[in-house]
């Protein structure tokens, strides 16, 4: 038994978040989280929302309501859509919280006792209608190279070019669209990464089993340089920077967030502090596996510049040991796009779908070797197809024929022939390669070999055709439907990882219960696991196929590009 460690990228408070969120990182990390308890191992998963950062003061000021108000509102939001999810995290905590405070802080003084961190004076935009400075998303103007009105000041959206405040063209504030703006002086502090360069590149050097997309993001960013970074801005919605001349300056949100990580596992520990203990997560944890989960626009903020905010405390805390990056998510081929309302939302996608029919067609068509695209057509598809006809079609007719003919108990088990030989062998075989690229988070070789598995029972029954046998021999139509009821259970304790609630359900037909840290012993030996007279219950219909009406209500509702999806 091993300690796994894995956290999902924290996802921003302001907003509810669109799919390709979802499956760049708390859905794979889910998966990844139950496989392993499944495994026997000691698992904490932690997430938490990002709480600070412009968008949500934004947010809040559009609303007309305090910002603390704001992101208790849309925290709320967000967890219950992830529990609505099944996402099994351990604590679902917030950056805003007094832990992360003072840990933000705590790094910050260790930062500047090492001589990692100056203060620089630099020019901000002032806004003297609003009576404040202007940082990121606080001012607007257009964009130097496409020429669109609403760029904002670290980046244009329209053309992704990131930028810097004074290259905007007719700048103005975004809260009060005022254009009365001006350079102004400020003091702040600079976190020196340059002087950090080379035991950065070293520790990623030490990481050699990172995937390729991941490394190449790193060493592409060691290889430009890394820049010394500002980490400070004149907000008050923010972690406050606890040094003299400060007063009224916050941590700028990305130096804060992925300490959220450390803090949202201090706040777990807090609530039961006589049986957690966070420090040991964390701190010289050497026995700990740590693996994290997000999209690739995170990856240089884990790769490199958290590391040197780790490295440069010089205390010994828990460094990531492996990082697992996505591709983009695609809409047909184009962006998801929240501001546009591009896209598929994580809670309209639960109203349009149970969350195991995302769970599965997200994790089947995750974006890992390449950037992934999401039509309603490929959904429609893999739910039909996989879980309807293989899945589905394997647990009613088998589970339903064997209570017509034998009641409501498991029936008389007898010899096992050339074919239960033949399809334990295969599934086996499968089931190592399932268990191999789950351990690797590979997550479309993962699917591929457990529908593999479903479509081997789903063609033994179909060989082994019990509705024949029963006609001259019965004892081998009850043999064949006590092998499936045992080929069942163990569908629904591999599956469980990726569709926890059908896997429950299919537990309940069989009068048994999923054990979420209990994987299978020897294959044959869970062939014998129900015996004959174990109660069963007539199943209920487990997925419903989704009609192509419905296709076309959600293609016209969400504005897909229809004509890319034939
Ligand atoms: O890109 C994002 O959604 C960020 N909120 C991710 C932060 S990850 C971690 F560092 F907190
Ligand atoms: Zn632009």
């Amino acid at each position: 038994m091993a300690r796994h460690l894995i956290t999902s990228a924290l996802p921003y408070v302001n907003g509810v978040k669109h799919i390709g969120n979802l499956v760049g990182s708390m859905l794979p990390a889910d998966v990844y989280a139950r496989f392993l308890r499944q495994q026997g191992h000691e698992v904490l998963y932690i997430c938490a929302t990002d709480d600070h950062g412009t968008p949500a003061e934004l947010g809040a000021a559009k609303e007309g309501v305090s910002v603390e108000d704001y992101c208790n509102t849309q925290h709320d939001i967000q967890a219950d859509i992830y529990k609505r999810f099944e996402l099994s995290f351990d604590h679902f905590g917030r950056t805003s919280r007094p832990q992360n405070h003072e840990l933000t802080q705590h790094f910050a003084k260790k930062l500047m006792d090492n001589d990692y961190m100056e203060e620089r004076t630099i020019r901000q935009f002032y806004s003297n209608t609003d009576k404040r400075f202007l940082p990121d998303r606080y001012i607007e103007g257009t964009c130097p190279y496409c020429k669109s009105e609403h760029a904002r000041g670290d980046q244009c959206e329209n053309c992704t070019k990131v930028l810097d405040p004074e290259q905007l063209i007719n700048p103005r504030s975004a809260i009060s669209g005022s254009t009365d703006v001006e350079l102004r002086e400020t003091r702040h502090l600079f976190l020196l990464q340059s002087k950090l360069q080379d035991k950065v590149a070293a520790w990623v050097d030490t990481n050699e089993t990172w995937p390729a997309l991941v490394k190449s993001i790193a060493k592409k960013w060691l290889t430009e340089g890394l820049h010394d970074r500002c980490i400070t801005r004149d907000l008050v919605w923010g972690v406050p920077v606890p040094f003299d001349g400060y007063e009224g300056k916050v941590f700028y949100v990305w130096f804060d967030a992925p300490i959220g990580y450390i803090s949202a596992t201090k706040e777990w520990a807090d609530a039961a502090p006589e049986s957690r203990d966070w420090e040991s997560w964390w701190h010289d944890a050497k026995d700990v596996t740590y693996t994290q989960f997000m999209a690739k626009d995170n990856v240089p903020f884990h790769t490199v510049t958290f590391p040197a905010t780790i490295i440069g405390s010089g205390e010994p805390w828990k460094q990531v040991d492996f990082i697992k990056g996505f591709n983009w998510l695609t809409y047909y081929g184009g962006k998801f796009s929240t501001s546009r309302k591009v896209g598929i939302f994580t809670a309209d996608a639960l109203d349009l779908f149970p969350a195991d029919y995302w769970r599965y067609v997200l994790m089947a068509r995750a974006p890992e070797g390449d950037d992934s695209s999401f039509t309603w057509h490929e959904m429609q598809g893999l739910v039909n197809k996989d879980m309807c006809d293989v899945l589905g079609n394997l647990i009613n007719r088998s589970m339903q024929f064997s209570v017509k003919k034998f009641g409501e108990t498991v029936p008389q088990a007898g010899a096992w022939t050339a074919l239960e030989t033949a399809a334990l062998a295969k599934t086996k075989a499968l089931l190592e390669d399932f268990k191999t690229h789950m351990a690797q988070c590979e997550y479309r070789k993962s699917m591929s070999a457990l529908r593999a598995i479903w479509v081997e029972g789903n063609q033994y029954i179909t060989e082994a055709a019990p509705w024949t046998q029963i006609k001259t021999d019965p004892d081998r139509a009850a043999a064949i439907l006590n092998f499936t009821m045992n080929y069942i259970r163990m569908i629904a304790i591999i599956s469980f990882p990726v569709i926890p609630e059908s896997s429950k359900m299919i537990a309940s037909f069989l009068n048994v219960e999923i054990d979420a840290h209990a994987w299978l012993s020897d294959i044959e030996e869970e062939m014998t696991a129900l015996e004959e007279g174990h109660p069963l219950k007539k199943p209920e219909i487990l997925f419903r196929k989704i009609e192509d009406d419905i296709i076309a209500t959600c293609e016209e509702r969400f504005k897909a590009p229809v004509s890319k999806a034939a």
